[in-house]
């Protein structure tokens, strides 16, 4: 492409370094649409004639096509996945494909080449994350009122709904949703048209190919346009984030499915035995999910390590953008495809959740909150009160509702039977009605506020 200037070819060394089409191939839909865009915008500007127009049209036609079916001859002598198509195009077409590259440079394609392709996986995200939360939904409902231990330091804390649990997940997804959502607002500028780095003195239409490729409008800064990777360094951000709320629901379902807990069960689909132990069912897709998170963090520290101190405009460097790009959206797309089918099908032990729940004081909070409601004792004597009867009951080998009013009163006299309608589980969930409370009456009216939000996005 520029032996005009050069006698020789170049190293065998120079060209492994220097060559990207075994990964930048992954982009040739989203070049074919920018050459098109430009193409037929070269064409209603007058800047080529309307035959050339058309046997250019033709010829990309036909590569897709060729792509398409696995008949596209992808070669390392033509360095990446531009050169690639505009050599083939003009074995196809002849001369004609010459004039494909007016007005343009490899540095504004292949950075519109690159927005294209993030911003189709942006969208599947989002509807990967929109049947995930679907799933999430699910669950919530079905369990809006089956009481699980909630946990602080691991320890057992307070009683929650395992619905409520459902939905805290269902939070971060939705925000996850939207990060994605929001970098994709940014990101839909088109650099196409920025040429090399200065702009071109050919009177194009930016504004007419931004609006074919379905850009908002064309990037202001021509230097920006080819040396901004701010885009895929956002969308890895969001990656990251998202990742590492996987991780975090894959580690509980690890948890969830051991025998010693036994609050869940996998469903033989996303779930694996043991070669030598036969009683074994082990959560390998949850675990390969909580360890996939480190590509996912990787890709980012590495595009953040590539940008780093590289001054304007276009320098080489960028086109190590996209390999850690490319395997984090992979990534994403299997661990968001897991985890949906592994919490879609995962059955709940509620009697299970249940018992354990009921085990371990977690209802002293609201023995406490009654001493408070009740006899007007301030919460931090209420507190100690509280902590007493706990002494006396784990003394006798007994939970809170195992304790008489009798003992109740030694401890403190104003007590009346009236407290046991607190110390039970259910009743404790059930009392938390407050907004953004564990109540299986908020699970159910935060799981329609969830569905009506995404039947309208
Ligand atoms: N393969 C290159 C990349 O991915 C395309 C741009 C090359 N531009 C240049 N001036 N050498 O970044």
């Amino acid at each position: 492409m520029w032996g005009g200037r050069f006698a020789a070819g170049p190293d065998e060394v120079m060209a492994a370094i220097n060559v990207s089409i075994g990964f930048d191939r992954r982009m040739a839909k989203q070049d074919l649409e920018g050459s098109l865009a430009h193409v037929r915008m070269l064409e209603a500007k007058g800047l080529i004639s309307a035959a050339d127009s058309s046997a250019i049209q033709s010829g990309l036609g036909t590569i897709e096509s060729e792509i398409r079916e696995g008949r596209f001859p992808f070669r390392e002598a033509y360095e990446d996945i531009h050169m690639n198509v505009e050599a083939r195009l003009a074995e196809l077409i002849g001369a004609a494909a010459g004039r494909l590259h007016t007005a343009r440079s490899r540095n504004d394609q292949v950075a519109t080449d690159f927005r294209l392709w993030v911003r189709d996986e942006i969208d599947a995200g989002v509807v990967q994350l929109d049947a995930l939360i679907r799933a999430l939904l699910d669950k919530a409902e079905a369990h809006a009122a089956d009481v699980m231990p909630g946990f602080t330091h691991m320890q057992s804390a307070q009683p929650v709904t395992f619905g409520h649990h459902c939905l805290a997940y269902a939070e971060m997804f939705g925000r996850d949703r939207g990060r994605l959502l929001d970098a994709r607002k940014r990101l839909n500028e088109s650099p196409l048209g920025a040429a090399a780095l200065a702009g071109t003195s050919f009177p194009i239409d930016r504004h007419a190919t931004a609006k074919a490729l379905g850009f908002d409008q064309p990037m202001r800064n021509s230097l920006d346009a080819v040396s901004a990777r701010d885009f895929a360094l956002e969308y890895l951000a969001a990656a990251a984030i998202l990742a590492m709320h996987l991780s975090r629901l894959a580690e509980e379902i690890v948890v969830w499915s051991t025998p010693q807990f036994g609050f869940v069960r996998l469903s033989d689909r996303f779930s694996t035995g043991s070669s030598i132990m036969p009683q074994k069912k082990n959560p390998d897709a949850a675990e390969l999910v909580r360890a996939k998170t480190g590509r996912v963090f990787g890709a980012l520290i590495g595009l953040l390590t590539v940008m780093k101190g590289l001054s304007l405009a276009y320098a080489k460097d960028m086109q190590e953008d996209k390999e850690t790009v490319f395997s984090a959206a992979d990534t994403l797309a299997l661990s968001l495809a897991a985890m949906a089918g592994m919490v879609g099908d995962m059955t709940i032990d509620a009697q299970r959740m249940h018992a354990a729940a009921s085990a371990g004081f977690a209802t002293a909070t609201d023995l406490a909150d009654w001493l408070v409601r009740t006899l007007n004792i301030p919460f931090r004597d209420a507190h100690h009160i509280t902590g007493r009867l706990v002494k006396l009951a784990e003394g006798r080998g007994v939970d809170l509702t195992g304790l008489t009013l009798h003992d109740m009163q030694s401890v403190e006299p104003r007590i009346t039977n009236d407290v046991f309608g607190v110390l039970t589980v259910d009743a404790s969930v059930a009392s938390r009605t407050s907004f953004g409370g564990t109540a299986p009456a908020n699970v159910k009216r935060e799981v329609a506020a969830w569905r009506a939000r995404l039947a309208q996005s």
